[in-house]
């Protein structure tokens, strides 16, 4: 009887939130129901489940998560907010101070909501750094609780990493000082307190790093910011009746999922650009909810990086799929379109997440895409490595764990040598439901898909990476190197999957 309940709650569960693997394209919709484990269950409850699961919840024959609580459409009434660029502190070539504040935000108008930001009452500016630089961020806390500043995707000392033990107290201060040791990307960054992660995040708390290199400067991709080469930082959010961002509204165990879209902080943002070649530089910056992105026209667009880097070269996609955590850079050419086009990106289900305003009078001068990019690849030596650490993802809620265990602070779960390559296979094993997606994050470094489920990865995924969205069944295999010493998390960047205890540490030495 309790194996019933836990079932009903289960089916119940997903099908209330269904959010964290909504959006699979359907080349990656690989669930194999005889990989379930149906081992714990008697013949009953295994005719109940399939009873209930046909009613409602089965697709194709499978679990189906690709129904969360729907977006509302953007009215296109409000132009999207662009984060400022961060200045390097006067006189302090390199010093760039970041304050975490309260705040209050008119995002609807003529009412304050009350909001968390960085230098600034919501989300937080763009750090633009050069590789082989030496930058000090100069941390503040001017919140009323404990956080952290975590710089996802950066290759940086465990100390300075930002990760829970590296906390900062309200009212206090902290220089982080590293060198910038990495390719052009775009990065980001947020708190990781114990515990308080997901709610800050939800609150506001996230910025951008866009790191430059030598060739990224010299290549001739769009790079004027705020006129051709936009971040679009996206966030799933559920309002009150008040208009507040009542985190409690929207949480759940498997993810907060909200109805309001903003991107960059605006609600019902529409973006106006010329008649040219535009970079669009994604950032899934919610809490649990997947976009597959598209555009209305069903015309296609071009990749030219993944979350740590540009790719070989421009990969021409009519869609491209984003979990929470990951980052992609794409090009939308607008000169085959003019003010009267009808233009917008929407998403898997159809929302509509940006109309375009072509302004055909704002075109500056015409890129034309390299087509090398990057010399990105895995070597021989990479593929002949052996698996040195395996991880299993399983479980949904509050039951979530990494190979059985639950996230504890005062654990070490692996070590790896500074400066040396591991294999590192991740599975993520499909429960009784068929299971869910978990976007994996490795902090401190970017690393190679080897393979997944053995195969090649697709050619969106060929690139740095620090997150990837493994489908339930599916195997990755990664090559891993981290530059520097400390201790860093790895989790599913679902929030509250990794709040619930999906996280697990490697100490590095
Ligand atoms: Cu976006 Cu633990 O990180
Ligand atoms: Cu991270
Ligand atoms: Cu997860």
């Amino acid at each position: 009887m309790k194996s019933k309940i836990l079932i009903t709650g289960l089916l119940l569960s997903a099908a209330i939130i269904g959010g964290c693997s909504a959006g699979g394209s359907g080349a990656k919709d690989t669930m194999d129901h005889s990989k379930m484990d149906h081992s714990n269950m008697s013949e009953e409850e295994m005719q109940q489940m399939n009873g209930e699961m046909e009613s409602s919840e089965m697709e194709n024959g499978h679990m189906s998560h690709t129904n969360p609580l729907a977006l509302n459409d953007s009215t296109g009434e409000n132009e999207l907010a662009l984060p400022p660029l961060l200045k390097p502190q006067e006189g302090e070539e390199n010093i760039y101070t970041i304050t975490a504040q309260i705040g209050e935000t008119e995002i609807f108008d003529g009412i304050q909501t009350k909001t968390l930001g960085y230098n600034g009452s919501f989300l937080g500016p763009v750090i633009q750094v050069n590789e082989g630089e030496n930058v000090t961020f100069r941390t503040k806390n001017e919140l009323d609780e404990t956080t952290t500043f975590h710089w996802h995707g950066v290759d940086i000392p465990g100390t300075g990493d930002g990760g829970p033990h590296n906390y900062v107290e309200p009212g206090q201060s902290k220089d982080i000082k590293f060198t910038v040791n990495q390719e052009a990307a775009t990065l980001w960054f947020h708190p990781h307190p114990e515990g308080a992660t997901a709610e800050q995040v939800y609150q506001g708390l996230a910025g951008l790093i866009y790191v430059e290199d030598a060739r990224s400067k010299t290549l001739d991709l769009p790079n004027e910011y705020g006129i051709n080469d936009f971040p679009l930082i996206f966030q799933d959010k559920q309002f009150d009746d008040n208009k507040q961002l009542n985190y409690k509204l929207a949480h759940n165990e498997d993810g907060a999922i909200g109805d309001t879209l903003l991107i960059n902080g605006t609600i019902n943002p529409k973006l106006t650009v010329g008649q040219e070649k535009v970079r669009l530089r994604l950032v899934n910056g919610s809490n649990a909810r997947n976009y597959t992105y598209r555009l209305n026209t069903g015309d296609e667009f071009q990749q030219i990086a993944t979350d740590g880097g540009l790719i070989n070269k421009p990969n021409k996609l009519r869609e491209i799929t984003l979990t929470p955590g990951e980052r992609a850079e794409i090009i939308i050419d607008f000169s085959k379109y003019d003010a009267a086009s009808d233009i917008a990106l929407l998403n898997e289900s159809g929302a509509i997440l940006l109309p375009f305003t072509i302004d055909e009078q704002k075109s500056s001068n015409p890129s034309n895409i390299p087509t090398n990019l990057n010399d990105y690849m895995v070597t021989d030596e990479e593929r002949k490595l052996p698996v040195s650490k395996k991880l299993e993802l399983f479980g949904m809620g509050n039951m979530v764990a990494i190979n059985n265990k639950q996230f504890d602070m005062n654990r070490i779960d692996f070590t790896q040598k500074q400066g040396e390559t591991e294999i590192w296979e991740i599975y993520n094993k499909s429960d009784m439901m068929g299971g869910m997606t978990h976007p994996f994050h490795i902090h401190g470094t970017q690393f190679k898909i080897v393979s997944i489920d053995d195969q090649e990865p697709p050619a969106s995924e060929q690139g740095w990476k620090d997150t990837i969205a493994i489908d339930a069944g599916e195997t990755f295999k990664l090559a891993v190197k981290f530059n520097n010493k400390g201790v860093y998390m790895f989790h599913c960047h679902i929030l509250e999957h990794e709040e619930n205890g999906m996280m697990g540490q490697v100490e590095v030495n």
